[in-house]
């Protein structure tokens, strides 16, 4: 890892199947941002346990999901991928964050509210403060630049939001330890592309998520081709034939949310997919963006699978991850405790 390359830092839940959003949405960026950056890549285990999560899964699945970040194309030699959990900066910090976030930020948060629903008196702790513990995962290694789908565009703000105020809260500390005017970096959503939020095939208003109790609604990453082309000529769509232009795509969300899925899979612009397919039914369409699918997501789980035939071999590259990641977050960590007056070795 180089000084002066930006830092990124961005996670993926490890509850249960990765899907297409998530692959569009985060984890290609992921891939494409290690050639000019030095990136830190975390299965967010302690985002997980918000909700109940069975435990034998849940190792499952923080291996699935490193197992499909390596697969996808990431570098664990290069740049870092680890589990949260590991790293106890992570707890920590979210722990100081708690206390420089206030209940009425986190009151405005709206995928909170989404997941806690009817029954917020009954919703854990930790899912009410869990964007503090987003903020500290970033500002844990100061990163700047935080690639995710649009979902989490609000969250990313809040971290903003507890940057500049430990900054501010902590002026005076601060400078008299000489850590500089900013000592939390203002973390960069980095949030573009065609495919920013996927939505369900089955309802073009609604996240395509993992959550949904159907698994019709969603491309998963280790779905066979079968399955893919099934999922495809079921999703929902509209009569009328795809317009040739974007304007065309107003009003139409099943139409928008497959034309920025097949855009996003080929590497096109919603415009350039639309002159190629404008005009034509969805039936040929459809079997495009399967073909594209398959594809692009074929090998992947196939690897996937290579992968989870070795789970030792996995642990290591989530340990090792977590010595070098540790290596960059100590010394922030104690400058912090020091900037607030809490005394270290
Ligand atoms: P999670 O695990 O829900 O999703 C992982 C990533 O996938 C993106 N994503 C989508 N993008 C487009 N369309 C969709 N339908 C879709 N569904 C999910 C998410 O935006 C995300 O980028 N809180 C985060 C994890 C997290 C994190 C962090 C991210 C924890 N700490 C620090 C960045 C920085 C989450 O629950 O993502």
């Amino acid at each position: 890892m180089s000084a002066n390359r930006p830092r990124v830092f961005s996670g993926v839940q490890p509850t249960g199947n990765l899907h297409l959003g998530n692959y569009l949405g985060a984890i290609t960026k992921f891939v494409a941002l290690q050639e000019n950056h030095d990136c830190l890549y975390c299965v967010v285990d302690l985002h997980a346990i918000t909700v109940w999560q069975d435990p034998k899964e849940l190792e499952h699945n923080i291996r699935e999901v490193t197992a499909a970040f390596i697969a996808a194309g990431i570098d664990p030699e290069a740049h870092i991928i680890f589990n949260q959990s590991r790293v106890s900066g992570h707890a920590e910090l979210a722990w100081i964050f708690n206390c420089v976030s206030r209940m009425g930020w986190l009151n405005r948060m709206t995928q909170f509210k989404e997941k806690a629903g009817k029954h917020r008196e009954n919703a854990s702790v930790g899912l009410f403060a869990y964007p503090n513990l987003m903020a500290a995962d970033i500002l844990l290694y100061r990163a700047t630049h935080v690639p995710v789908g649009d979902d989490q565009k609000q969250h990313l703000e809040l971290s903003r939001d507890i940057a500049q105020k430990f900054n501010s809260d902590f002026a005076e500390s601060i400078a008299a330890h000489g850590f500089g005017e900013t000592f939390f970096p203002l973390p960069e959503p980095l949030i573009a592309g065609p495919a920013t939020r996927v939505m369900s095939l089955r309802d073009g208003t609604a996240k395509m998520s993992k959550s949904d109790p159907s698994d019709m609604t969603r491309i998963n990453m280790m779905d066979d081709a079968d399955t893919i082309a099934q999922k495809f000529r079921k999703a929902r769509t509209d009569p009328e034939p795809l317009p040739s232009e974007e304007i065309g795509l107003e009003g139409r969300p099943e139409a928008e949310n497959l034309v920025g899925i097949y855009a996003a899979l080929a590497a096109k612009s919603k415009a350039e997919t639309l002159t190629e397919f404008g005009g034509g039914q969805f039936s040929a369409f459809k079997q495009a963006l399967t073909e594209v699918a398959v594809e692009t997501l074929g090998p992947i789980g196939a690897e996937t699978k290579r992968l989870m035939d070795d789970p030792s071999h996995i642990d290591s590259i989530l340990s090792d991850g977590a010595v070098r990641a540790h290596a960059i977050a100590d010394p922030i960590m104690r400058e912090t405790k020091q900037t607030i007056g809490l005394l270290t070795d």
